[in-house]
């Protein structure tokens, strides 16, 4: 039995990322949590005929249930941004909510996987631990920032410019979720890009998620290839976890020790997922001259944001 929990399911992340998850074969159960609307979204979906069966939890008194036996839990709860806004001008409604959703996990599933979308993910995913730590449950291998959204882009521009096939084109994207923090490892492919391109490059990877709230104008942030990309995510972790396969890799911001020699105990590194999460969490790559002062900026960014999540766990304890 794998049953997977959509903690925000009802939004403009959590139909979408409802709808493949639904049709993954792996997924027996597909529980639906929301505060609006689950009811109506956990009825269309439930008429698809592959294998999981599709429940509908509404409000705060049904999360327990929602969460009770679930494998995997996917986060996607919380405000998106608006044009001009930073992840974190989110922190402020989105930390009480993922505190929350956090905690029924703790309580309720502590041995789920926990794949976080809600943004800032830099600072949620500080949260979630936290949580997890206060209630003697943490297990770092078990939570995931889900940063492939960063991954499907690199792979999408980079291809755009070398014209290799996109679907092979595989460009590692470590660091964090926002601006500075997403580090693409361009200096790992074989093609050499002029300085003019590669900067173009990096800068379209790391403000990718601006392109998409700025064409919204207003109407919220990337929905459907946040959708695509989070169920590449879950996918993995249920094919090294279920099925048990060898080898499936995706760079996810974790708990870990590769870049602690910089200070910060958060990172998104290439990871090696197993039965119990992640396996290996691959070093840091050797950086070109230029990837050196993208990784310090980076750094500098990150320790920011992983404060700001621990003391907000703290200080609301
Ligand atoms: P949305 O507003 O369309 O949907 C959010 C959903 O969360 C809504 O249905 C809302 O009712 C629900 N919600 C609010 N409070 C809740 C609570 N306490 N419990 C359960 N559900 C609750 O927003 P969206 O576009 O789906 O984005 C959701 C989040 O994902 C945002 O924070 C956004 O920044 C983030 N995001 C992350 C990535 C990434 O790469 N990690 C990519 C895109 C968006
Ligand atoms: C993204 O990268 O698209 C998401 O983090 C949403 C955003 O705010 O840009």
């Amino acid at each position: 039995m794998v049953k997977v929990a959509v903690l925000g399911a009802a939004g403009g992340i959590g139909q979408p990322l409802s709808l493949l998850l639904k049709a993954n074969p792996l997924v027996t159960e597909l529980a639906l949590f929301d505060i609006v609307n689950t009811p109506g979204v956990a009825a269309d979906l439930s008429h698809i005929n592959t294998p999981a069966k599709v429940t509908g939890y509404i409000g705060d008194e049904q999360l327990g249930d929602a969460l009770k036996g679930a494998h995997v839990v996917v986060i996607p709860a919380g405000v998106p941004r608006k044009p001009g806004m930073t992840r974190d001008d989110l922190f402020n409604i989105n930390a009480g909510i993922v505190k929350n959703l956090a905690t029924g996990a703790a309580k309720h599933c502590p041995k789920a996987f926990v794949a976080v979308i809600s943004n800032p993910v830099n600072s949620t995913v500080p949260i979630v631990a936290e949580v997890f730590k206060q209630h003697g449950v943490f297990d770092p291998k078990r939570i995931f920032g889900v940063t492939t959204l960063d991954i499907v882009r690199a792979a999408t521009f980079v291809s755009e410019i070398t014209g290799a096939d996109v679907a092979s084109t595989n460009v590692p994207v470590i660091g964090g979720h926002s601006g500075a923090t997403i580090l693409p490892i361009l200096s790992s492919l074989s093609h050499s890009f002029t300085d003019a391109q590669r900067d173009a490059l990096v800068q379209r990877i790391q403000y990718g998620g601006d392109e998409v709230v700025k064409a919204k104008n207003g109407a919220g942030s990337a929905t459907l290839s946040m959708a695509y990309a989070g169920a590449r995510f879950v996918s993995a972790l249920l094919d090294a976890s279920v099925l048990k396969k060898a080898g499936v890799k995706e760079c996810t911001y974790i708990k870990t020790d590769v870049a602690a020699a910089d200070g910060v105990e958060y990172f998104s590194t290439v990871v090696e997922l197993g039965v119990d999460g992640v396996a290996v969490a691959h070093p840091l790559p050797s950086f070109s001259e230029h990837e050196k002062k993208l990784y310090a900026a980076a750094i500098a960014e990150l320790k920011v944001n992983i404060q700001k999540g621990i003391d907000f766990v703290a200080k609301s304890a």
